[in-house]
Protein backbone atom coordinates (compact mmCIF):
# COMPACT_ATOMS: atom_id res chain seq x y z
CA UNK A 1 0.00 0.00 0.00
CA UNK A 2 1.34 3.82 -0.41
CA UNK A 3 0.04 6.68 1.04
CA UNK A 4 -1.50 9.59 -0.87
CA UNK A 5 -3.23 12.36 -0.17
CA UNK A 6 -6.71 13.38 -1.41
CA UNK A 7 -9.78 15.78 -1.11
CA UNK A 8 -13.22 13.79 -0.86
CA UNK A 9 -15.56 16.38 -2.38
CA UNK A 10 -15.39 19.94 -3.93
CA UNK A 11 -14.81 22.31 -1.33
CA UNK A 12 -12.97 23.73 1.85
CA UNK A 13 -10.11 21.68 3.46
CA UNK A 14 -12.09 19.81 5.49
CA UNK A 15 -12.76 17.01 2.89
CA UNK A 16 -8.86 16.84 2.42
CA UNK A 17 -7.63 13.44 4.00
CA UNK A 18 -4.30 11.40 3.83
CA UNK A 19 -5.15 7.51 2.66
CA UNK A 20 -3.74 4.38 1.82
CA UNK A 21 -3.98 2.90 -1.36
CA UNK A 22 -2.33 0.38 -3.68
CA UNK A 23 0.92 1.54 -5.70
CA UNK A 24 -0.30 3.25 -8.78
CA UNK A 25 1.01 1.15 -12.04
CA UNK A 26 2.18 2.80 -15.26
CA UNK A 27 -0.39 3.23 -18.06
CA UNK A 28 0.66 3.75 -21.83
CA UNK A 29 3.00 6.67 -21.84
CA UNK A 30 3.28 6.86 -17.79
CA UNK A 31 6.06 6.62 -15.60
CA UNK A 32 5.52 5.36 -11.84
CA UNK A 33 8.36 7.48 -9.49
CA UNK A 34 8.46 7.03 -5.52
CA UNK A 35 8.14 10.23 -4.72
CA UNK A 36 11.03 12.08 -3.37
CA UNK A 37 9.42 15.86 -3.20
CA UNK A 38 6.36 17.18 -4.54
CA UNK A 39 5.39 20.86 -4.67
CA UNK A 40 1.62 22.71 -3.70
CA UNK A 41 0.62 25.25 -5.57
CA UNK A 42 -2.20 27.45 -5.72
CA UNK A 43 -3.92 25.15 -8.29
CA UNK A 44 -4.39 22.78 -5.67
CA UNK A 45 -6.91 24.65 -3.26
CA UNK A 46 -8.41 25.88 -6.86
CA UNK A 47 -9.44 22.37 -7.94
CA UNK A 48 -10.31 21.18 -4.71
CA UNK A 49 -12.70 24.05 -4.29
CA UNK A 50 -13.96 23.41 -7.81
CA UNK A 51 -13.03 26.57 -9.48
CA UNK A 52 -11.30 24.77 -12.56
CA UNK A 53 -13.81 22.44 -12.81
CA UNK A 54 -15.65 19.49 -11.51
CA UNK A 55 -14.11 16.98 -13.37
CA UNK A 56 -11.94 14.97 -11.46
CA UNK A 57 -13.13 12.09 -10.22
CA UNK A 58 -13.75 11.84 -6.37
CA UNK A 59 -11.60 10.92 -3.88
CA UNK A 60 -9.40 13.57 -6.16
CA UNK A 61 -5.27 13.03 -5.66
CA UNK A 62 -3.76 16.09 -4.39
CA UNK A 63 -0.82 18.23 -5.96
CA UNK A 64 0.40 18.66 -9.48
CA UNK A 65 4.09 18.64 -9.47
CA UNK A 66 6.18 15.83 -8.73
CA UNK A 67 10.45 14.83 -8.51
CA UNK A 68 11.25 11.46 -7.21
CA UNK A 69 13.07 8.13 -8.78
CA UNK A 70 11.28 5.62 -11.51
CA UNK A 71 10.04 2.23 -10.36
CA UNK A 72 8.50 1.37 -13.70
CA UNK A 73 8.18 2.38 -17.21
CA UNK A 74 4.83 2.37 -19.14
CA UNK A 75 4.44 0.95 -22.70
CA UNK A 76 5.80 2.93 -25.15
CA UNK A 77 8.50 4.18 -23.46
CA UNK A 78 12.03 4.87 -24.87
CA UNK A 79 13.57 7.76 -23.04
CA UNK A 80 13.45 7.02 -19.59
CA UNK A 81 14.34 3.71 -17.48
CA UNK A 82 13.98 2.33 -13.64
CA UNK A 83 16.10 4.37 -11.47
CA UNK A 84 16.68 7.54 -13.10
CA UNK A 85 15.99 10.65 -11.18
CA UNK A 86 12.97 12.91 -12.69
CA UNK A 87 10.82 15.67 -12.42
CA UNK A 88 7.10 15.92 -14.03
CA UNK A 89 3.44 16.80 -13.89
CA UNK A 90 1.24 13.98 -12.40
CA UNK A 91 -0.79 11.72 -14.70
CA UNK A 92 -4.57 12.37 -14.62
CA UNK A 93 -6.11 11.03 -11.67
CA UNK A 94 -2.87 10.92 -10.25
CA UNK A 95 -1.47 13.71 -7.14
CA UNK A 96 2.14 14.76 -5.95
CA UNK A 97 1.39 14.49 -2.64
CA UNK A 98 1.72 10.80 -2.34
CA UNK A 99 4.85 8.32 -1.74
CA UNK A 100 4.20 6.82 -5.18
CA UNK A 101 2.84 8.81 -8.18
CA UNK A 102 2.51 8.38 -11.98
CA UNK A 103 4.00 11.07 -14.21
CA UNK A 104 3.04 11.26 -17.85
CA UNK A 105 6.55 11.33 -19.59
CA UNK A 106 5.38 14.05 -22.31
CA UNK A 107 5.90 16.27 -19.57
CA UNK A 108 8.80 14.82 -17.69
CA UNK A 109 12.50 15.25 -17.78
CA UNK A 110 15.18 14.00 -16.08
CA UNK A 111 16.20 15.74 -12.66
CA UNK A 112 20.11 17.12 -13.25
CA UNK A 113 22.18 15.75 -10.42
CA UNK A 114 22.99 19.76 -9.32
CA UNK A 115 19.07 19.96 -8.34
CA UNK A 116 17.87 18.94 -5.11
CA UNK A 117 14.37 16.93 -5.55
CA UNK A 118 12.73 20.21 -3.69
CA UNK A 119 13.96 22.33 -5.63
CA UNK A 120 13.48 19.95 -8.64
CA UNK A 121 10.02 19.70 -7.61
CA UNK A 122 9.02 23.05 -8.42
CA UNK A 123 10.21 23.21 -11.32
CA UNK A 124 7.18 21.39 -13.64
CA UNK A 125 4.33 24.54 -12.59
CA UNK A 126 5.90 26.87 -11.12
CA UNK A 127 9.78 27.10 -12.73
CA UNK A 128 7.77 26.68 -16.36
CA UNK A 129 5.35 28.99 -15.79
CA UNK A 130 7.23 31.42 -14.56
CA UNK A 131 9.67 31.20 -17.65
CA UNK A 132 6.84 30.96 -20.01
CA UNK A 133 5.59 34.59 -18.65
CA UNK A 134 8.92 36.23 -18.99
CA UNK A 135 8.95 34.96 -22.50
CA UNK A 136 5.61 35.21 -24.01
CA UNK A 137 6.16 38.79 -25.10
CA UNK A 138 9.86 40.07 -26.09
CA UNK A 139 11.71 42.63 -24.02
CA UNK A 140 15.32 43.83 -24.18
CA UNK A 141 18.03 44.15 -21.73
CA UNK A 142 17.05 47.57 -19.89
CA UNK A 143 13.53 47.79 -20.23
CA UNK A 144 11.44 47.68 -17.49
CA UNK A 145 9.06 44.48 -16.53
CA UNK A 146 6.62 44.99 -13.56
CA UNK A 147 6.13 42.01 -11.18
CA UNK A 148 2.88 41.70 -9.23
CA UNK A 149 3.32 38.98 -7.29
CA UNK A 150 7.09 39.12 -6.94
CA UNK A 151 7.40 36.83 -3.69
CA UNK A 152 5.51 34.33 -4.69
CA UNK A 153 6.33 30.75 -5.71
CA UNK A 154 6.36 31.78 -9.57
CA UNK A 155 7.09 35.23 -9.23
CA UNK A 156 10.60 34.93 -7.12
CA UNK A 157 11.49 32.54 -10.41
CA UNK A 158 10.25 35.59 -13.00
CA UNK A 159 12.27 37.84 -11.30
CA UNK A 160 15.47 36.12 -11.53
CA UNK A 161 14.68 35.14 -15.15
CA UNK A 162 14.22 38.72 -15.92
CA UNK A 163 17.27 39.79 -14.03
CA UNK A 164 19.27 37.34 -16.49
CA UNK A 165 18.26 38.66 -19.30
CA UNK A 166 19.08 42.15 -17.70
CA UNK A 167 15.45 43.60 -17.49
CA UNK A 168 15.33 46.11 -14.57
CA UNK A 169 12.73 44.38 -12.76
CA UNK A 170 10.59 45.63 -10.47
CA UNK A 171 8.86 43.26 -7.53
CA UNK A 172 5.76 44.52 -6.22
CA UNK A 173 4.58 42.37 -2.54
CA UNK A 174 4.13 43.08 1.01
CA UNK A 175 6.47 44.53 3.69
CA UNK A 176 7.53 41.38 4.88
CA UNK A 177 9.50 40.26 1.18
CA UNK A 178 11.32 42.87 1.05
CA UNK A 179 14.55 40.92 1.30
CA UNK A 180 12.97 38.07 -0.78
CA UNK A 181 12.33 40.14 -3.75
CA UNK A 182 15.66 42.32 -3.40
CA UNK A 183 17.74 39.62 -3.52
CA UNK A 184 16.49 37.86 -6.69
CA UNK A 185 17.97 41.46 -8.48
CA UNK A 186 14.75 43.47 -8.42
CA UNK A 187 13.76 46.41 -7.22
CA UNK A 188 11.38 46.00 -4.56
CA UNK A 189 7.74 48.12 -4.53
CA UNK A 190 5.32 47.43 -1.11
CA UNK A 191 2.12 46.30 -2.60
CA UNK A 192 -1.20 48.60 -1.78
CA UNK A 193 -2.35 51.86 -1.74
CA UNK A 194 -0.72 54.47 -4.10
CA UNK A 195 1.34 51.86 -5.87
CA UNK A 196 0.78 53.23 -9.78
CA UNK A 197 2.47 56.50 -8.17
CA UNK A 198 5.29 54.46 -6.67
CA UNK A 199 5.77 52.69 -9.61
CA UNK A 200 5.98 55.85 -11.54
CA UNK A 201 8.39 57.29 -9.55
CA UNK A 202 11.52 54.36 -10.43
CA UNK A 203 10.11 54.08 -14.08
CA UNK A 204 8.49 57.64 -15.02
CA UNK A 205 7.30 56.28 -18.78
CA UNK A 206 5.78 53.01 -17.08
CA UNK A 207 7.06 49.67 -17.15
CA UNK A 208 7.10 47.96 -20.77
CA UNK A 209 5.66 44.61 -19.75
CA UNK A 210 3.30 43.41 -16.48
CA UNK A 211 3.23 40.34 -15.42
CA UNK A 212 0.08 39.21 -13.06
CA UNK A 213 0.63 36.73 -10.47
CA UNK A 214 -2.57 38.32 -8.06
CA UNK A 215 -5.00 39.53 -10.13
CA UNK A 216 -8.71 40.91 -9.75
CA UNK A 217 -8.10 44.61 -8.07
CA UNK A 218 -4.61 44.51 -7.88
CA UNK A 219 -4.04 43.75 -11.56
CA UNK A 220 -6.64 46.68 -11.96
CA UNK A 221 -4.99 49.49 -10.31
CA UNK A 222 -1.97 48.99 -12.01
CA UNK A 223 -3.32 48.47 -16.00
CA UNK A 224 -2.86 52.07 -17.18
CA UNK A 225 0.98 51.97 -16.06
CA UNK A 226 1.75 50.03 -19.78
CA UNK A 227 0.71 52.31 -22.64
CA UNK A 228 -1.07 49.25 -24.64
CA UNK A 229 -2.69 47.27 -22.52
CA UNK A 230 -1.28 44.22 -24.27
CA UNK A 231 1.69 44.35 -22.50
CA UNK A 232 -0.29 43.30 -20.09
CA UNK A 233 0.32 39.01 -19.37
CA UNK A 234 -2.00 37.40 -16.33
CA UNK A 235 -1.38 33.94 -14.76
CA UNK A 236 -3.36 34.42 -12.19
CA UNK A 237 -6.32 36.05 -13.45
CA UNK A 238 -7.95 35.61 -17.20
CA UNK A 239 -11.10 37.18 -16.89
CA UNK A 240 -9.45 40.69 -15.11
CA UNK A 241 -6.72 40.79 -17.87
CA UNK A 242 -9.12 39.89 -21.01
CA UNK A 243 -11.60 42.33 -19.52
CA UNK A 244 -8.58 45.01 -19.23
CA UNK A 245 -7.34 43.75 -22.58
CA UNK A 246 -4.26 41.97 -21.48
CA UNK A 247 -3.43 38.45 -22.49
CA UNK A 248 -3.54 35.25 -20.85
CA UNK A 249 0.06 33.45 -19.91
CA UNK A 250 0.29 30.56 -23.07
CA UNK A 251 2.12 27.48 -21.77
CA UNK A 252 4.49 25.75 -23.90
CA UNK A 253 5.73 22.55 -24.04
CA UNK A 254 9.73 23.51 -24.01
CA UNK A 255 9.54 25.69 -21.13
CA UNK A 256 9.88 22.86 -18.50
CA UNK A 257 13.72 21.45 -20.07
CA UNK A 258 14.59 25.14 -20.25
CA UNK A 259 13.96 26.51 -17.09
CA UNK A 260 15.37 23.05 -15.69
CA UNK A 261 18.61 23.87 -17.04
CA UNK A 262 18.63 27.35 -16.09
CA UNK A 263 17.98 26.00 -12.13
CA UNK A 264 20.90 23.50 -12.82
CA UNK A 265 23.57 26.08 -13.91
CA UNK A 266 22.68 28.20 -10.79
CA UNK A 267 20.97 31.21 -12.62
CA UNK A 268 17.74 30.98 -10.77
CA UNK A 269 17.17 29.94 -7.15
CA UNK A 270 13.34 28.11 -6.69
CA UNK A 271 13.41 29.46 -3.04
CA UNK A 272 11.93 26.60 -1.26
CA UNK A 273 10.50 28.11 1.61
CA UNK A 274 8.65 25.77 4.34
CA UNK A 275 9.23 22.06 3.63
CA UNK A 276 6.20 19.62 5.04
CA UNK A 277 6.01 15.72 5.43
CA UNK A 278 3.37 13.99 4.46
CA UNK A 279 1.92 13.88 7.53
CA UNK A 280 1.76 17.60 7.14
CA UNK A 281 0.05 18.06 3.34
CA UNK A 282 -2.78 19.58 5.55
CA UNK A 283 -0.59 22.16 6.40
CA UNK A 284 1.37 22.30 3.71
CA UNK A 285 -1.96 23.21 1.42
CA UNK A 286 -2.95 26.07 4.24
CA UNK A 287 -0.10 28.01 3.96
CA UNK A 288 -0.32 28.56 -0.23
CA UNK A 289 -4.12 29.15 0.45
CA UNK A 290 -3.28 31.54 2.48
CA UNK A 291 -2.11 33.54 -0.78
CA UNK A 292 0.57 34.78 0.98
CA UNK A 293 3.46 32.36 1.38
CA UNK A 294 6.87 32.93 0.56
CA UNK A 295 8.56 30.74 -2.14
CA UNK A 296 7.93 27.75 -2.71
CA UNK A 297 6.08 25.32 -0.07
CA UNK A 298 7.06 22.08 -1.00
CA UNK A 299 6.25 18.50 0.37
CA UNK A 300 8.92 15.04 0.80
CA UNK A 301 7.24 12.33 1.96
N1 LIG B 1 -2.02 29.02 -15.58
C1 LIG B 1 -0.98 28.38 -15.07
O1 LIG B 1 -0.45 27.48 -15.70
C2 LIG B 1 -0.47 28.78 -13.71
C3 LIG B 1 0.66 28.12 -13.21
C4 LIG B 1 1.17 28.54 -11.97
C5 LIG B 1 0.52 29.55 -11.26
N2 LIG B 1 -0.60 30.12 -11.77
C6 LIG B 1 -1.31 31.16 -11.01
O2 LIG B 1 -0.40 32.25 -10.80
C7 LIG B 1 -0.65 32.83 -9.53
C8 LIG B 1 0.64 32.88 -8.71
O3 LIG B 1 1.05 31.57 -8.41
P1 LIG B 1 2.12 31.33 -7.26
O4 LIG B 1 2.38 29.88 -7.21
O5 LIG B 1 3.24 32.26 -7.40
O6 LIG B 1 1.25 31.75 -5.98
P2 LIG B 1 1.78 32.22 -4.53
O7 LIG B 1 3.07 31.58 -4.24
O8 LIG B 1 0.62 32.04 -3.62
O9 LIG B 1 2.07 33.77 -4.74
C9 LIG B 1 1.05 34.69 -4.97
C10 LIG B 1 1.51 36.05 -4.48
O10 LIG B 1 0.39 36.94 -4.61
C11 LIG B 1 0.54 37.98 -3.65
N3 LIG B 1 -0.77 38.50 -3.27
C12 LIG B 1 -1.83 37.82 -2.76
N4 LIG B 1 -2.87 38.66 -2.58
C13 LIG B 1 -2.46 39.89 -2.97
C14 LIG B 1 -3.09 41.18 -3.05
N5 LIG B 1 -4.36 41.35 -2.69
N6 LIG B 1 -2.36 42.23 -3.53
C15 LIG B 1 -1.06 42.07 -3.93
N7 LIG B 1 -0.42 40.87 -3.88
C16 LIG B 1 -1.11 39.80 -3.40
C17 LIG B 1 1.26 37.35 -2.48
O11 LIG B 1 2.26 38.26 -2.11
P3 LIG B 1 2.32 38.98 -0.69
O12 LIG B 1 2.26 37.91 0.36
O13 LIG B 1 3.60 39.70 -0.78
O14 LIG B 1 1.10 39.87 -0.66
C18 LIG B 1 1.88 36.07 -3.02
O15 LIG B 1 3.30 36.07 -2.89
C19 LIG B 1 -1.77 32.02 -8.88
O16 LIG B 1 -3.00 32.64 -9.14
C20 LIG B 1 -1.70 30.70 -9.62
O17 LIG B 1 -2.93 30.00 -9.61
C21 LIG B 1 -1.10 29.77 -12.99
Amino acid sequence: MSKVYVFNDYGGPETQQLVDRPVPGPGPGELAIVVRAAGVNPADWKIREGQLGRHWSLPAPMGREAAGVITQVGYGIEDFTVGDEVLGLVAPGQGGLAEHTLLRASTTVAKPEEVSFADAATIPVAGATAYDVTHQLELEPGQTLLLLGAGGGVGLMAAQIGRVHEFTVIGVASAVKRGLVESTGAIFVESGSNLPERVREISPDGPDLIVDLVGGDALRAVADLVPDRARIISAADLDTAAELGGLALARTSEAMGKITEVIQYGLVDPHVGTQFSLDEAGQAIATVETRHAAGKIVVVP
